[in-house]
């Protein structure tokens, strides 16, 4: 029986299976390669939704709970806690379940074929804590589980991207750069005669999800009243509202949560004793109307575009009419100045006791990699190495396929 390779990702998941000597990509939407690893349950038609269809629902609107970027929460206490989400009650491991069978019930519908067995892509570090690494993957494990595999193993994802990076000369050296949506990762290998050898792998927890965050922060949640000055309740002054609030609407996974009676408490305080008027009372909107995830993705839109475009926007439409704000390339690359050196910090680390200039390829793979900020970086590191572009959001899921027909 053949064994599934599942690239879960934070923002996408693809799934791959060996058809003799080439890789089958599984159809995981109509006519698509990708699956947006997203969730929404519908709260008029008690149905859960997922990738496109739960993005869909989500910007017309309709009534229910949306759920992206679940990867980062794996190996926290959230994940086993009881909650009402939507129509139900149930944990987030339940949701990534729900998400992970409904892969396998696409595979099946693709190739007649049920999978008992899958193949997991895994970042090579899902938290810098180990104790918090293991039980991350103890969550998937499980997850995949209750998802109807009754197997399931896991591969480093540039290892399995390592796969399929095309062939280097006779003992060269190539480096996987796997910049995702919540994880950076890295391997190292040597070609050999008839296969590579991996060499070292590495990586840290930072991805495109965290450059949409410190972009928000910088410069959507200042609209919203970040940083803004508060009436004090008694007596005279002011106080700088608080910022957890902000850093919750800026992080993905969080948005979710946030829809409380206390925040919304809050935040009508906020609006009340607020200095900047307008800005406070856009942040009672935004947690009013629920458009957390509708600002997420418009800041993500925005800095995919400020890549090719020297003049970027951020269409903040869905809060207020004609509201913009101006995100040009510069700007971006300021704004994740930290992380892009943190990221190439993790490169170089990638590498121990390789010296850069003998890297002779460097192999591009992840949404992120596609950012200008991150060629660049890599290109600082290894200005002699030939520049290669892996498929971007396909190349883990294909590795898992050759990986797994290996296994069995
Ligand atoms: N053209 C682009 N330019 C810049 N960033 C992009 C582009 N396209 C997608 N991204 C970003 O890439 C990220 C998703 O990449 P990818 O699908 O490789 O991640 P993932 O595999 O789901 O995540 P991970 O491997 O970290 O779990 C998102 O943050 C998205 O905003
Ligand atoms: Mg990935």
């Amino acid at each position: 029986m053949p064994t599934l390779g599942i690239d879960f990702g934070t923002s996408n998941t693809a799934a791959a299976v060996m058809a003799g000597d080439t890789v089958f990509r599984i159809p995981v939407e109509p006519g698509r390669e990708t699956l947006p690893t997203s969730v929404f349950f519908d709260m008029d038609r008690k149905r859960t939704l997922i990738g496109s269809a739960a993005n869909a629902a989500l910007i017309d609107g309709r009534e229910g709970r949306f759920m992206r970027a679940l990867k980062s929460v794996l190996g926290t206490p959230l994940m086993r806690e009881q909650r009402q989400i939507g129509y139900e009650k149930m944990t987030l491991l339940q949701v990534v379940a729900r998400f992970l069978s409904t892969v396998r019930e696409r595979a099946y519908d693709a190739t007649r074929l049920e999978f008992d067995a899958a193949l997991s892509g895994r970042p090579v570090r899902f938290h810098p804590d180990p104790a918090r690494h293991a039980q991350a993957q103890l969550d998937l494990a499980e997850a995949y589980q209750l998802a109807g595999f009754k197997t399931v193993s896991f591969l480093p994802e540039p290892e399995a991207a390592a796969l399929t990076a095309g062939r280097l000369e006779q003992r060269q050296l190539g480096l996987v750069v796997d910049i995702g949506g919540g994880t950076s990762d890295f391997t190292l290998y040597r070609q050999d005669a008839d296969a590579i050898h991996v060499l070292n792998s590495h990586g840290v927890r930072i991805g495109g999800t965290d450059f949409d965050r410190l972009v928000s922060l910088a410069h959507v949640m200042p609209l919203l009243g970040r940083g803004g000055d508060v009436r004090n309740a008694f007596g005279s002054g002011t106080t700088t509202a608080p910022n957890a609030i902000f850093n919750d609407l800026a992080t993905w996974e969080k948005i979710a949560f946030l829809y409380t009676a206390d925040t919304r408490r809050l935040v009508a305080d906020l609006a009340k004793m607020g200095v900047d008027q307008k800005a406070f009372d856009r942040l009672d909107e935004v947690i009013d109307m629920e458009l957390g995830h509708d600002i997420a993705f418009a800041v993500e839109a925005g800095k995919i575009a400020a890549n090719d475009t020297p003049q970027g926007v951020i269409d903040l439409g869905a809060l207020e009419r004609g509201l913009t704000v101006p995100l040009s390339a510069q700007a971006l690359g300021d704004t994740l100045s930290d992380l892009t050196a943190d990221i190439k910090e993790a490169a170089y680390e990638a590498l121990g006791d390789t010296a850069p200039r003998d890297v002779a390829a460097v192999v591009f793979v992840g949404g992120s990699s596609l950012m200008g900020t991150m060629t660049q970086a890599m290109t600082e590191l290894f200005p002699q190495a030939r520049q290669v572009r892996a498929q971007a959001f396909t190349a883990v899921s294909d590795g898992l396929a050759m990986a797994a027909a290996r296994l069995t």
